[in-house]
């Protein structure tokens, strides 16, 4: 597949590599999601005044929001240890009955892409949850007997891209469930200037703020801009990320001023010229750019949507006039089932 710079996914190893040492280890470092971080330093002092562990955290949101990083930092004020492990990875019951039983008193379980675990699975971790109980069935067919082990008190923190997917019994039994939302750009370009001097790079702020314009409100993306940018500097002599300098590399490796790269802008144009501005199914939409349905609604749409230059309707996708004004395209938006009258759907010919 090819490498795409504003994916929110881990697109390399290397990568792995720099987001932990980036990654911020306390509250205090961790900048944004304010709400959220308040919230949860309550429940922790809370917990940790009563002596009890927390209760279980279901945390949601697209990648690379720090959703990851935010359990490790829990753990961490909790004081206590934290196991890491993924849906997809915990491939028996027998698998999660022993992390289970291996964990110690007031832990952290960190379960990564929990929407992905299987249905066998997941039933283990509700009596967990719930009873701090594991049920383990023993023998086969009518002499099958269930055995109840007690497990010790731990939390659980779970953490998804896609809520949506999660079961409604494994939902409800999280005491906590937030979402982290995109980052502003002020806040982004504080991460950008923290990301910079842990790895020693000069930038002003008028270059670490057009980075963060271009990072689609994600902070993974701000640390791969900025390292991308770096080397462009380092190639071009220069010492210092400028805003010049920075929207010189961005310019090269097609990212817009507001982090759009050439499948955004090929997917809106596609919307515009071939569908009158929609509405257009997701599977036409896909096939029209020969992507696949998943990378649009993973990738793409979310940071479209949050900026209000694509709408979701129930006959399909629909493209705002913010957009075509940042296309400087034209389009008349009457048909494209908004529910708003003509006048109000035709963009400002000024
Ligand atoms: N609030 C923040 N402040 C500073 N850096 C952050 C913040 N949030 C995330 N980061 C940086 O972004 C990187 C990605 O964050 P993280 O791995 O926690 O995202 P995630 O939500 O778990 O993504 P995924 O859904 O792909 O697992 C981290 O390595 C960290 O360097
Ligand atoms: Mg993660």
């Amino acid at each position: 597949m090819e490498e795409k710079i504003i994916s929110s996914s881990i697109i390399a190893e290397e990568e792995k590599e720099l987001e932990f040492s980036l990654r911020p280890t306390s509250f205090a470092d961790f900048i944004g999601q304010k709400n959220l971080k308040q919230k949860l330093a309550i429940y922790i002092k809370a917990a940790k005044e009563r002596n009890e562990p927390l209760d279980h955290v279901l945390l949601y949101g697209p990648p690379g929001l720090g959703k990851t990083t935010l359990a490790h930092i829990v753990a961490r004020e909790l004081g206590v240890n934290i196991r890491v492990t993924s849906g997809p990875a915990i491939e028996r019951p027998g698998d999660l009955a022993a992390v289970l039983t291996n964990l110690s008193s007031g832990e952290v379980l960190f379960i990564d892409e929990i929407h992905r675990l299987y249905k066998t699975v997941e039933e283990i971790l509700y009596p967990a949850m719930e009873d701090l109980a594991l049920d383990i069935v023993i023998g086969k067919g009518p002499s099958a007997r269930t055995l109840r082990l007690d497990l010790k008190p731990f939390t659980l923190i779970g953490a998804t891209t896609r809520a949506g997917l999660i079961s409604s019994p494994l939902r409800d039994r999280f005491g906590v469930i937030d979402r982290l939302d995109f980052y502003q750009s002020k806040e982004l370009c504080q991460i950008i200037k923290r990301s910079a001097g842990l790895l020693k790079i000069l930038i002003d702020e008028e270059g670490a703020m057009e980075i963060a314009n271009a990072s689609r409100g994600t902070p993974r993306i701000a640390n791969r801009l900025l390292k991308r940018v770096r080397d462009y500097a380092q190639v071009k002599g220069q010492k210092k990320i400028t805003q010049k300098i920075a929207r010189e590399a961005l310019n090269l490796f097609e990212v817009d001023p507001l982090g759009l790269d050439k499948v955004d802008h090929l997917l809106l144009t596609t919307i515009i010229d071939n569908f009158s501005g929609g509405p257009v199914g997701i599977e036409t939409l896909a096939a029209s750019i020969s992507e696949d349905v998943g990378t649009l609604e993973e990738i793409y749409e979310p940071y479209l949507m949050q900026i209000g230059f694509l709408k979701r309707t129930p006959r399909g996708r629909v493209i705002t006039a913010k957009a075509c004004r940042h296309l400087k395209k034209r389009v008349d938006l009457s048909d494209a089932g908004l529910g708003m009258p003509k006048q109000q759907q035709l963009w400002d010919k000024g």
